[in-house]
């Protein structure tokens, strides 16, 4: 049974409705220091750009740059070449490299054949697994990779995913050494096939004039099909859910879909936090935040202040280059899985959230706890 008001941020992320939790949120309460989790709070808008824009704030904290359970291995390698874990002038030119990428070779990608996506789409448990695969599936068909590469790639992305949890047991973590090795050298072989198209050509020649190594290209190539899964399946699911209370099922046209991903996005959207780590102490508010805290950026809660402003997608120097892919591959993804017969009023009469602490995914498939 849900309280019916969040105690703090991360039980905000599953509770059934936190959003007048968020409002109340960002105008009380717009930068604390909360004990009981251990972090700074940030959550209104000018909060939040103040700390995204301040110098001393990272993606990674100094020592950590990726999650220690899988920092010594391929999966480890991967994760630290990602633009979305660093900072400063080599994120800077990745950022403006894949952002022209993503741009470029978008139209010249056919629709996914969602027939390669191997996820039976029956039972309660291939609805999970679902939202999770498509997303990754239609990023890489997006980037031009052919359907059973793309679906490979989506099974391994999700490999790799499984791995990065603190909690993440022994063999998840060597499943995701293993489907980061494999990333890492079909997204490296496709960049150096002569045979690929002029959007992969341009970034080769960019890349090596700006003097990357082609490593750092491919496991970025691969952070985009990353970036857009646990987001993804967040948009995919919780339009799943607003689809069945809204009594939405089978067909959709591509209008009706749009348009309740963007709802989805406005009023129930994937990702409610982000977080920075300080290098150095920040003055902000008449408040000192100490070197070495963390401060989680509530952008859910920024999203209630200004609902118009992409906060679901972040903003300034690491803000979502990847928005209109995700808007785009969501809306297909729904149609595709709403056109198979999936009960979208029964899904949405019973589900749960995920124990995640940034993004708000739907669980389907679950057993009941046992009532005390
Ligand atoms: C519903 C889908 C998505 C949501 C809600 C979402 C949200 C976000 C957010 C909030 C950030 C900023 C994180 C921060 O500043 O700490 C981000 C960064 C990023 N996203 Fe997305 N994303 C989605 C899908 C995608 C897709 C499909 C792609 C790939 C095309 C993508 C690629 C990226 C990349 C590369 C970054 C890092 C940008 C940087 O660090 O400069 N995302 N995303």
């Amino acid at each position: 049974m849900p309280t019916p008001f969040p105690l703090d941020p991360l039980q905000a992320v599953t509770h059934a409705d936190p959003y007048s939790y968020y409002a109340a949120l960002a105008r009380d309460r717009p930068l604390y220091r909360d004990a009981r989790l251990g972090l700074w709070v940030a959550s209104d808008p000018g909060t939040i750009l103040s700390i995204m824009r301040h110098p001393a704030a990272r993606v990674r904290p100094l020592a950590e740059p990726a999650p220690k359970g899988i920092a010594n291995g391929p999966a480890g390698l991967l994760f630290g070449r990602f633009l979305r874990m660093t900072d400063g002038p080599r994120q800077a030119c990745l950022k403006a490299l894949f952002s022209e990428f993503l741009a470029r070779q978008a139209p010249l990608s056919p629709s996914p054949d969602w027939s390669a996506l191997a996820a039976g789409t029956g039972s309660a448990s291939a609805i999970d697994r679902y939202p999770y695969a498509a997303p990754a599936f239609a990023q890489a068909c997006s980037i031009g990779l052919p359907g059973a590469v793309a679906a490979d790639c989506a099974r391994d992305i999700g490999a790799f995913l499984a791995a990065l949890p603190p909690a993440a047991a022994a063999a998840s973590i060597s499943a995701g050494h293993a489907a980061a090795e494999r990333l890492q050298a079909r997204l490296g072989a496709h960049l150096h096939d002569l045979a690929a198209g002029p959007a992969w050509r341009e970034l080769r020649a960019r890349g090596e004039r700006a003097g990357l190594d082609p490593a750092l290209l491919a496991a970025n190539l691969a952070g985009l099909l990353f970036q857009s899964c646990e987001a993804g399946a967040g948009l995919l699911g919780n339009a799943l859910v607003r689809a069945g209370r809204l009594g939405l099922a089978g067909e959709l046209t591509r209008a009706q879909a749009r348009e309740l991903i963007d709802a989805t996005l406005r009023h129930d959207p994937p990702i409610h936090n982000t977080r920075r780590f300080l290098a150095g102490p920040i003055d902000l508010r008449g408040q000192r935040i100490e070197a070495g805290a963390t401060v989680l950026l509530v952008l859910a809660a920024a999203a209630t202040a200004q609902p118009e402003a992409h906060w679901p997608f972040g903003a300034l120097d690491h803000a979502c280059p990847g928005r209109d892919a995700a808007r785009h591959h969501a809306a297909a993804a729904l149609r595709h899985l709403l056109q198979t017969g999936v009960d979208s009023i029964a899904l949405a009469a019973r589900h749960r959230y995920r124990h995640l602490p940034n993004a708000r995914i739907p669980q389907f498939d679950f057993a009941e706890e046992p009532t005390p």
